[in-house]
């Protein structure tokens, strides 16, 4: 069997390994052509197949059977095949049917992202910007639950959850024991706790970040600020625990919150330990980089900034300092 696969996703070749999924060969490519993800999550095992965001049209099956596939798949658990042609952006079918999901998705999900801690950084709220109709056409009464405290430190806003099984993946595979999971089925499916019990050990923060929406939040950052008032700056630590590897978010000198480094993508590229998140918010306890690269087409960065100081030419110069005021005084409020 040939160690190379080719295959094309919106006219655009790329050479894979066997067995890599449709949604991992377009992010071999990157840029346009990858379709979104709700649950998969590159760094969870098994994670993927429960949104049905990255649904691809696969217009030819392989080289051996040519014949289109009948019903759109899930890109994140479709493994590729040799010479399969897959149109994602290119198909008014996949186009149409991710505008459906993202009106399932928000069929339950509350539009409060005025106050949502999550809005800025949120995969449903991108989508919906993208894909959403204007109005719902559901006419029921929206499912609304209580928040629930898991721990001294994460929320739990039920209310808001898509179902996407990546926190009980998280607890399953990342801390040492699961007391976190989905209860029953269908319409009636929610996030438990198991009698809210705490997830009391020292990787269940990563919950909050590998959550796309406002679900699980950090209890000690909520309503603290919009995230884009916030500065993010790369820096890292010894940790016994965990890589060390985190990124801060500042508001002047604050630090308001510990999350992990997060790629183009939002997933982290490390899980970080309890203590880096939850307990070492002085900017002492860490070594700084520098500040976090933010895409230009992030909400974040709304608040653009190059450097974590006053350029000296300006610090020197009080002529400079009077004609750079406005700019100066807008840089110390951020
Ligand atoms: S709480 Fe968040 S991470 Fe967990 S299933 Fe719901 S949406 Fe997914
Ligand atoms: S990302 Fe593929 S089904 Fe959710």
């Amino acid at each position: 069997m040939s160690d190379i696969v080719k295959v094309s996703i919106d006219g655009i070749p790329v050479e894979v390994a066997p067995g890599t999924t449709i949604l991992n060969a377009a992010r071999q490519i990157g840029g346009d052509i990858v379709p979104p993800a709700m649950c998969y999550y590159s760094k969870l095992e098994g994670s993927g197949g429960k949104c049905r965001t990255c649904l691809v049209k696969v217009s030819k099956g392989s080289e051996k059977d040519p014949r289109p596939m009948p019903k759109l798949v899930a890109s994140c658990r479709t493994t590729v095949m040799d010479g399969m042609e897959v149109q994602n952006i290119t198909s008014a079918e996949v186009i149409e049917a991710r505008k459906g999901i993202v009106e399932i998705l928000l069929l339950n999900h509350p539009l409060d992202c005025p106050v949502c801690d999550q809005a800025g950084e949120c995969s449903l709220q991108d989508l919906a910007y993208e894909h959403g109709a204007a109005k719902t056409r559901y006419e029921f009464e929206r499912r609304k639950f209580e928040r629930i405290d898991i721990g001294d430190k994460i929320q739990l806003h039920m209310t808001r959850c898509i179902l996407c099984y990546r926190c009980v993946f998280v607890a399953d595979q990342i801390t040492d024991h699961r007391i976190h999971g989905i209860l029953n089925r269908g319409d009636h499916s929610e996030i438990s706790t198991y009698i809210h019990k705490a997830v009391d050990n020292d990787f269940s923060g990563n919950v909050i970040d590998v959550c796309p929406v406002g679900a699980l939040t950090d209890k000690t950052f909520r309503f603290k600020n919009r995230v884009w008032f916030t500065k993010p700056v790369e820096a890292h630590r010894d940790c016994d625990k965990c890589c060390g590897k985190v990124t801060l978010w500042y508001k002047g000198e604050d630090v308001l919150r510990v999350t992990g480094r997060k790629d183009v993508y939002g997933e982290v590229e490390e899980f970080i330990c309890n203590t880096c998140r939850f307990e070492k918010k002085r900017t002492d306890d860490w070594v700084i980089e520098g500040p976090r690269n933010v895409s230009n087409t992030s909400v974040i960065s709304s608040n653009h900034y190059g450097s974590l100081h006053q350029p000296p030419v300006i610090k020197k110069n009080l002529a400079l300092q009077e004609s750079n005021k406005e700019q100066l005084e807008r840089y110390t409020r951020l």
